[in-house]
C-alpha cells in the first residue's frame, strides 16, 4: 500500500487508450486498487483512474462525501469500476465545474450527459450495472475519459470558465455555473 505520484497533464501515459483488465481477483489488481485508494484519499480527490498513477489499465475508483467546499454536489458511494462501459440516457447535457488531480489547482466548466447507465466489474469480477444522474454521472464520465486519454480541459467549450480554483472561488467554496 502506498501513496503514488500522480502524473500531470502532458505526460504521454495520460494520452493513451488503456488496456482492459484480463484477470480479476489477482494480487496485482488488489495492490493497484490499494495504491489508488491511498492516493485518492491522501490528495482528497473524488476519483482516480489507474493511468494517473502510471498503470495503463481500465480501472477507476470514485467516492464523493459531503464536503463544505462543494456544497452543491451529491454524495456518490465508494465504487471500484473495472473495464467500464457507458451508455448515455437521452441527449441532455449539463454544465458543471470539474477539477482533476492531474491538472492541479485548476477548475473548468464541462458539459456532460446528465443521465447514463454504466456497467463494469468490481475487483473480483462481480458485475456492476447502475443508472445514475447528476454529479454521479459526471464523475463516472470524467474518470472513464481518463481511460481513453481524455482530460477534462479537452472538453471545455468556453475557456472563460477555466482557471485557478482560488481565483475563481475566493469565497472558498465552488458555486455552480450560471
Ligand atoms: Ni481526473
Amino acid at each position: 500500500m502506498a501513496v503514488r505520484p500522480v502524473l500531470r497533464m502532458g505526460h504521454q501515459l495520460l494520452r493513451q487508450v488503456a488496456a482492459p483488465v484480463a484477470t480479476f481477483g489477482t494480487p496485482a489488481l488488489r495492490e493497484l486498487l490499494c495504491d489508488m485508494d491511498d492516493t485518492m484519499r491522501a490528495l482528497n480527490g473524488a476519483g482516480l483512474a489507474a493511468p494517473q498513477i502510471g498503470v495503463s489499465l481500465r480501472v477507476v475508483i470514485f467516492e464523493v462525501n459531503r464536503n463544505p467546499r462543494y456544497p452543491h454536489v451529491d454524495e456518490v458511494p465508494y465504487t471500484v469500476l473495472v473495464n467500464p462501459t457507458l451508455e448515455p440516457i437521452g441527449a441532455e447535457l449539463e454544465d458543471g465545474w470539474e477539477g482533476c488531480l492531474s491538472v492541479p489547482g485548476l477548475r473548468g466548466v464541462v458539459p456532460r450527459f446528465r443521465q447514463l447507465r454504466y456497467r463494469g466489474f468490481d475487483a473480483e469480477g462481480r458485475p456492476i450495472d447502475r443508472t445514475v444522474e447528476g454529479f454521479h454521472a459526471r464523475v463516472v464520465q470524467h474518470e472513464v475519459d481518463h481511460l481513453d486519454g481524455v482530460l477534462y480541459p479537452m472538453r471545455i467549450r468556453d475557456l472563460t470558465r477555466f482557471g485557478f480554483e482560488d481565483e475563481l472561488f475566493p469565497e472558498g467554496y465552488v458555486r455552480p455555473p450560471d
